[in-house]
């Protein structure tokens, strides 16, 4: 099928668009290049280079292309750019998410898929898991754009009768992460300064915890979304709260890292700990995940072992 991926130049977008190819789908991408790069996407993917921002441009690109599934990954992802400009991260997240929204409708898209954030909604979780019916308290901007998008798709589904799924990710590490992003990329940085030589700062204690979950694991879930889940929302997630400190540990032993952390102060605004039940997706759209933490991680550092390789 024809399937439109917005932000496939990106981190996770392109690993999208390489399962999608791989099980013999015709793909697009959306994407303006702003943190994605042309050398990600697939050389069987067309790319289109536009900003969502960019009303006429996406809605033409869209009625050109005619896509079956519209699976939007562009975002302003950060966390603290949404809370140095909320307007920015508003104007890209909703209102340029909102472009190509009603210009896939407007062609009759099947299915749109949408994703979400499971670590930014929920504040510090009640319980651990937390499945997709906790609390919604989002501590920043970017937290509330995301969700935001999420309720237009509501309305979209009750006044036009689209069709769409949410994949609420957790955090999401692997090949092609930009290491040099402000945050959330603690497995990137990390492993490049170790691979560096170079000595790393773990914020606060260390016992802080997150939810991390290899990136082909994800692709396999968007595949999943392709027919199943319609109507839900679902977490992409491992369920298993991981300190900042093992990830340390695992990664100082396969970088062969010999140096201490330095402790940094502990980031306001922060969740402490967390991680998401992913129960939901096990049963509805048939996934979970595959990589164990110790597997991810190695093919992680193999991967940024090779390109610090490439560029000496
Ligand atoms: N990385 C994570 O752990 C994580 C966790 C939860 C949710 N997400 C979501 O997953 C998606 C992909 O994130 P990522 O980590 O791969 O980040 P990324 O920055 O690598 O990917 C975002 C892509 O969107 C493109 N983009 C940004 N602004 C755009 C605009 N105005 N118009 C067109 N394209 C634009 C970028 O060029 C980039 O290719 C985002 O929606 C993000 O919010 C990521």
């Amino acid at each position: 099928m024809k399937i439109l991926v917005t932000g496939g130049a990106g981190f996770i977008g392109s690993h999208v668009v390489d399962a999608y190819i791989a099980a013999g789908h015709e793909v697009a991408v959306l994407d303006d290049l702003s943190t994605g790069s042309e050398g990600n996407v697939h050389r069987e993917a067309k790319l289109l280079r536009l900003d969502v921002r960019d009303k006429e441009g996406v809605a033409a690109a869209i009625a050109a292309f005619r896509p079956e599934v519209v699976n939007h990954h562009a975002a302003q992802a950060e966390v603290p750019k949404s809370v140095a400009d909320p307007g920015l991260d508003a104007m890209i997240n909703i209102v340029g998410g909102l472009n190509v929204l009603k210009a896939s409708v407007d062609v009759e898209v099947r299915k749109f898929i949408f994703i979400s954030t499971g670590g930014a909604l929920y504040g510090e979780p009640d319980v651990i898991p937390a499945d997709e019916d906790h609390p919604l308290r989002p501590l920043s901007p970017y937290g509330t754009s995301k969700l935001s998008f999420e309720q237009y798709l509501g309305t979209f589904e009750r006044t036009y009768g689209l069709e769409f799924t949410v994949l609420r990710y957790a955090n999401i590490y692997g090949p092609r992460q930009d290491f040099h992003a402000e945050e959330g990329r603690v497995i990137a940085i990390f492993t490049s300064r170790m691979l560096a030589g170079k000595p790393v700062t773990i914020d606060g204690d260390g016992e802080q915890a997150r939810d991390m979950l290899h990136v082909a694991d994800v692709a396999v879930a968007n595949i999943a979304a392709l027919h199943r889940g319609t109507g839900d929302t679902y977490h992409i997630s491992t369920g298993i709260p991981v300190t900042v400190n093992e990830l340390f540990r695992k990664l100082a032993i396969l970088t062969d890292y010999k140096l201490e952390p330095n402790y940094g102060p502990r980031r306001k605004g922060d969740v402490f700990r967390i991680a998401l039940d992913n129960t939901r997706a096990r049963r509805e759209l048939g996934w979970e995940p595959k990589l164990t933490l110790e597997e991810g991680l190695a093919q992680t550092v193999a991967y940024f072992r090779q390109r610090v390789l490439s560029t000496h």
